[in-house]
């Protein structure tokens, strides 16, 4: 009999999510806040939590005491309430799905896949997302299975908020893990979810708190007009107002980071973060490139981390 393999005691992302850092953790560990081995800071908070890998890496080192994660993506932070609010359900769902997909050849899987796709467009208009009810529990295993089986993982809608990811062709994709979503349960029970605008988790900061930003990347090659008007872009002005934000943080005796793409890799004379963050530290690490990267493009590039502390 092959041993049996030992879950991993902490939790992990649960989601694929554009823009994960995982990349970038060793360069982050280097320039954590020192409070955080003294055990002075108790706090965690992440304004743009995404798919969590900062958090979760964090979480697994240092335990903290509070922690207060934030998205305007309503889908995602549904799906954490979710998590922690109902997780026996979730997981009852989440192995429906799993069995009657598995148990498909490709052609009927994909026409299942897509079946589900229709089920959550469908009932969008009639989903309040700031009333956790029944509905959320369906809702978060229709995300969380397609997010595994839709192409690359991806978590993409169009201008009407509908999810418009096509069909992933996965032999055989990991579509519950049971082991990780209790660990993120717990986690999440000692956490505090909000949705909306990063300003949100302003309140729950003070001097024993480290902040991680994680924020959009700036478009490149000047296209960053067309982002404010879509759905959930961040414009040139959101990043001005995050340095605002950083800012008012800082005067609270937080400690933050920030990393952003740096606009010099397409641009060398394009300050614009370097301008905006001029009080505070900037170093430029190495990075692999992003999504849709052909021969012409590739090479290496730089990811800026931002502290309001000295980096070593
Ligand atoms: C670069 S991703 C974060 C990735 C995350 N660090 C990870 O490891 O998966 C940026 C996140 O910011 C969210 N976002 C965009 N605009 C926002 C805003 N104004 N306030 C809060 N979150 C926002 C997006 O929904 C997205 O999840």
């Amino acid at each position: 009999m092959a041993p049996q393999k030992k879950p991993d005691p902490y939790a992990r992302p649960f989601l694929k999510w554009a823009g994960g850092k995982t990349q970038l953790l060793g360069e982050f560990e280097k320039r954590l806040p020192r409070g955080l081995k003294t055990r002075k800071i108790t706090r965690y908070a992440e304004p743009f939590i995404g798919g969590g890998a900062v958090f979760f890496w964090l979480n697994k080192q240092f335990s903290f005491r509070h922690a207060y994660i934030c998205d305007v993506n309503e889908e995602l932070v549904l799906t954490y309430t979710v998590i922690r609010e109902s997780t026996r359900d979730l997981i009852a769902a989440l192995e429906n799905l799993e069995s009657e997909y598995l148990s498909r050849d490709e052609k009927a899987r994909e026409e299942f896949y897509y079946g589900i796709r229709y089920a959550l467009n469908r009932k969008l208009p009639a989903i309040d997302f700031h009333e956790y009810s029944a509905d959320w529990v369906e809702r978060a295993a229709w995300i969380l299975f397609l997010n595994r089986t839709c192409f690359n993982g991806l978590f993409r809608v169009n201008r009407k908020g509908e999810f418009n990811v096509p069909f992933g062709r996965y032999k055989k994709p990991e579509i519950l893990n049971e082991d990780n979503l209790s660990e993120v349960a717990t986690l999440l029970r000692s956490t505090q979810i909000l949705t909306g605008d990063f300003t949100r988790v302003g309140e729950f900061v003070d001097n024993k708190t480290f902040v991680y930003f994680d924020p959009p990347y700036r478009p490149l090659n000047g296209t960053s007009s067309f982002t404010s008007y879509s759905k959930s872009g961040f414009s040139d002005r959101d990043q001005e107002r995050l340095v605002e934000f950083f800012r008012e943080l800082d005067e609270k005796g937080a400690k933050c980071m920030l990393s952003n793409s740096d606009p010099r890799n397409e641009n060398p004379d394009d300050t614009f973060f370097d301008d905006l963050f001029s009080d505070y530290y900037i170093e430029r690490v190495p990075a692999r490139r992003r999504i849709n990267c052909n021969g012409a493009c590739r090479g290496d590039i730089n990811e800026l981390i931002i502290t309001n502390y000295p980096q070593r």
